[in-house]
């Protein structure tokens, strides 16, 4: 171990308090339960950041799995990219060096690197057996909304690391770390790791109330989902176990696909206008019949101008059908004074279940960049009657914009020519 090469940390990264005890915690497991936005994912990589950084853990390396690799680029890379500027503001570039391909971040004056995996598929588990680091051993490794993965793909992860450590650096520990939204009570995660005492295991909760840095509007549209949809809001607002089921859409998966319009049969957008909830405009291709989300634009508390100056950025094509929420025809003419073809999908009694039942009818593939779609597709449900406790067959009406704007992004090849477009 050196001490002489102590990097000079200038940081104005901040962290929560109520994640201290995790970051001072040595023993094998690091298990973060909570509600969306209690800082989870900023502490761990900010903790990660700062300590391989630190001299005092030189050999030490942190692997970051999520159940899809492609998916850790807009997620788990963004984050730890963001944390290392945050702690070392114009200095981060001489501190650690970014890779976009493969994804990977090394610090240089300790030489400890974070590389990125996924567990999908077997060619995926397979990557992640073969790994070694030229300086130092794998040490740590973060999974990311561990609830997608199974137990066993966990064990596989366990196995990677073992051996003696005491010769390469006393200071060095095995450790795994676990965030995420907590999904059904019935979850292997909670059996194995808060059902039963364990003194290597730490587990932690967190909620939105917690993280000194949320912003406002967040806060709100979390109180107004207590009221709006109370069980929903005991998951995604409180953190607590919840109950699988009732999903509407199961049949997706995520996977890195050519988004270029030439390769499908036919493209096309749909709008879900927003303030206070998001305004999602999604971009959708068809290809033998399949669904395929290209691309989202998902913003809050923007106004129609802001959000066609950043759509332009985002080369959404204005000469692309674009399908909108009807309810707001001021918002249609304003796109279309702007250049876009925006129409107005035409509500009727019943169409919403005929939207959900030609999504349901086709495999949708959803780009891994698309990260918001994900988050509301993963929880999209139908409501619960509170008599009987049965689904009934209406969505709750919460965090589903970038679902309204897939509803509408199917509507030509629903209605086909039968749509009626008005100018
Ligand atoms: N330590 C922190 N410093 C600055 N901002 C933070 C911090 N922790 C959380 N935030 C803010 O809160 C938001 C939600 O935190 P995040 O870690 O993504 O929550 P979770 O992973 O629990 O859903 C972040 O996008 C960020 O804006
Ligand atoms: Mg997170």
């Amino acid at each position: 171990m050196t001490t002489a090469t102590k990097v000079k940390v200038i940081t104005k990264a901040k962290f929560n308090p109520i994640f201290k005890p995790v970051n001072e915690w040595r023993g094998r497991y690091r298990i973060l339960k909570g509600s969306a936005g209690s800082g989870k994912s900023v502490n761990v990589a900010q903790d990660y950041i700062a300590k391989l950084s630190d001299p005092a853990y030189e050999g030490a390396n942190l692997l970051v799995v999520r159940k899809v690799e492609e998916t850790n680029r807009d997620s788990t890379f963004a984050e730890l990219q963001a944390a290392i500027y945050r702690m070392f503001g114009n200095h981060a570039p001489k501190i650690w060096k970014i890779t976009l391909n493969p994804l990977s971040l090394e610090c240089k004056t300790t030489g400890n690197k974070i590389i990125f995996r996924g567990v999908k598929d077997q060619r995926q588990r397979e990557k992640v057996k073969s790994i070694t680091f030229k300086k130092g051993k794998l040490t740590w490794i973060w999974i990311e909304e561990a609830t997608e993965l199974e137990a066993e793909d966990v064990d596989i992860l366990d196995d990677r690391l073992r051996g003696d450590l005491s010769d390469l650096n006393p200071n060095l520990y095995y450790q795994i770390t676990m965030t995420f939204n907590p999904v059904s009570a019935t979850h292997w995660i909670k059996a194995r790791y808060f059902d039963r005492s364990d003194p290597e295991v730490l587990t932690h909760h967190s909620t939105y109330k917690d993280n000194r840095f949320i912003d406002p509007g967040y806060y709100r549209r979390m109180e107004r989902r207590k009221i709006e949809d109370p069980e929903g809001y005991r998951v995604y607002g409180l953190g607590e176990w919840g109950e699988l089921g009732g999903l509407i859409l199961t049949n997706f998966e995520v996977h890195d696909f050519p988004t270029g319009k030439e390769y499908f049969d036919s493209v096309y957008y749909g709008q879900d206008f927003g303030f206070n909830h998001a305004n999602a405009i999604l971009g959708i291709g068809f290809k033998d019949g399949e669904i395929y989300i290209r691309s989202e634009l998902y913003v809050f508390e923007k106004d129609t101008e802001e959000i066609i100056a950043l759509a332009r950025k985002a080369n959404i094509d204005p000469r692309v059908e674009m399908f909108c929420d009807s309810a707001e025809p001021d918002r249609i003419r304003t796109w279309q004074k702007a250049g876009f073809r925006a129409y107005p999908v035409k509500k009727e009694q019943g169409s919403v279940k005929a939207q959900i039942d030609f999504l349901k009818g086709r495999k949708i593939h959803i780009h891994p960049s698309c990260v918001n779609t994900l988050k509301e597709i993963q929880q999209w449900k139908w409501k619960k009657d509170p008599t009987t406790g049965l689904y009934i067959d209406e969505p709750v009406e919460f965090m589903d914009d970038a679902m309204a704007a897939l509803r509408y992004s199917v509507e030509r090849i629903r209605r086909g020519s039968a749509i009626e477009i008005l100018k």
